[in-house]
């Protein structure tokens, strides 16, 4: 039998609507922000995510997926090597959306100097060959928002505040979310804070495992996240990037908690809160569910260098992205429905000889927009009520040879089996009215 890949979801019934539900729950909320909705492609070349992620970073590193075409994948396995590959050939599949948003922004010129900020939202696949576990996936969904041209620290409160009121609506108890944030520096006060960062682990290598040695090498920060206890305790006692902030990081950050205190928004100041991917600058922020194992359910914050990465003018910008999968698993733990409500739905139920009345009658409510389901396999009345509950139909149109020879359809409440007649021309506004 032909088996999904390991580390993959089908997305179908109620997991599906679930889903949706959080595409549409993203578009009314962060449309009512000024954000629109965004889709960019699914492969983009190797350089925008070494550019925009960084060259040092596990996703670039590790766990990106490589795409070749069959043709060009015989040619490498000809020549044994990739490096007469064009920047062009070297494609992948998007590990997360912010490299390509801003790919598209620089190719697009979305902001032009002075232009007012321009914000975009996505709801879409995303793909890393991690080791699949519980919350971790090779292909998992994301939500996800940028929001390019605002250096003001109320932007990213207003980010902050979006994200959680997202999760209120998506049926979270607010008392059982986490919120970390943290202030990374920026061009001007980080180098110096790395610097450090790595002569504290070099001044400790006899303590520290092989893995943060050969990262005090390229990226000290990623110590922070070791998963070694002894590094972890190690690092402990290591300089605080909040202690190391440039008068400006430091005042930008002041801002942002001010804001968030304003809008009644609790928060964790975490300075050991460093993210995994290395455009991010200035604002950091993460959100856990207390106990539910999954690991972060999204993340985010300031990358007001990643424009010029890409090729762009100096823009600032910031986003964050909430992983589905991991809401989903969360918030069946807390016993919550994730999918919300399905349409009202009726069901026409017929004798075998009365299909064409049905088909007429399907059709109309159809066109009137009502979710109309109907029996295909010749079944029983009896069977018919029985799948008519099992789709969750609030009402049953009947419409039998007597039914029909009067140009009448009988309604079936199906909750308390009430049952009335309705001439056939008010049928559609009969239903609707009932379903209403
Ligand atoms: P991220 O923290 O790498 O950030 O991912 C955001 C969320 O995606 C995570 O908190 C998690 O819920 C989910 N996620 C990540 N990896 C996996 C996985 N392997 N399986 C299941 N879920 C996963 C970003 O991707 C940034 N682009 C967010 C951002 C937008 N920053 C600024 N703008």
């Amino acid at each position: 039998m032909a088996q999904r890949v390991q580390g993959t979801e089908d997305l179908y019934g109620g997991y599906m609507r679930a889903w949706e539900r959080m595409c549409r729950t993203a578009g009314e909320l962060f449309g009512s922000y000024g954000f629109d909705r965004i889709e960019t492609p699914a492969i983009e070349q190797v350089a925008t995510f070494v550019h925009g992620i960084g060259e040092s970073t596990d996703v670039v590193r590790k766990e990106m997926f490589r795409v070749f075409s069959g043709a060009l994948m015989e040619r490498l396995l000809e020549s044994g090597s990739e490096s007469g590959l064009k920047a062009k050939q070297r494609l992948a599949l998007r590990p997360e959306g912010t490299a390509g948003v801003v790919r598209a922004a620089v190719e697009h010129n979305f902001v032009p100097q002075g232009a007012s900020p321009v914000k975009v939202w996505y709801g879409e696949a995303m793909f890393r060959g991690e080791r699949p576990q519980k919350g971790r996936l090779r292909q998992f969904h994301q939500v996800g928002v940028e929001w390019l041209g605002a250096e003001d620290p109320a932007a990213d409160a207003e980010c902050i505040i979006m994200l959680m009121e997202f999760y209120k609506r998506m049926g979270f108890d607010p008392s059982t979310l986490t919120l970390r944030i943290n202030s990374m520096g920026d061009a001007a006060c980080r180098p110096a804070y790395r610097e450090m960062v790595r002569d504290f682990i070099y001044a400790h290598r006899e303590e520290m495992c092989e893995d943060c040695l050969e990262r005090a090498e390229i990226n000290p920060l990623r110590s922070f996240d070791c998963k070694n206890e002894r590094c972890r305790e190690v690092m402990r006692e290591a300089p605080l990037v909040t202690d190391n902030l440039c008068d400006d990081c430091r005042e930008h950050y002041a801002r942002v908690k001010a804001y968030l205190d304003e809008a009644g928004v609790s928060y964790v100041e975490d300075p050991t809160l460093v993210r995994g991917l290395d455009y991010y600058t200035r604002t950091v922020f993460e959100v856990e569910v207390a106990g539910s194992g999954v690991g972060a359910i999204g993340g985010g914050g300031r990358y007001d260098g990643l424009m010029e990465l890409e090729g762009g003018k100096p823009t600032p910008g910031l986003g964050f992205a909430v992983g589905f999968e991991r809401m989903a698993l969360a918030l069946e733990q807390q016993g919550a429905s994730l999918e919300g409500e399905r349409p009202a739905c009726v069901y026409v139920a017929c004798t075998p000889e009365e299909r064409d009345a049905v088909f007429s009658a399907t059709l109309a409510l159809r066109q009137a927009g009502v979710r109309t389901e109907a029996d295909y396999q010749g079944r029983s009345l009896k069977s018919q009520f029985k799948q008519a509950d099992k789709e969750g139909a609030s009402l049953c149109v009947v419409l039998g040879p007597d039914e029909v020879a009067a140009g009448v359809a009988t309604l079936r409440d199906m909750s308390t089996h009430e049952q009335v007649q309705v001439p056939m021309a008010s049928l559609v506004d009969e239903v609707r009215a009932r379903l209403a």
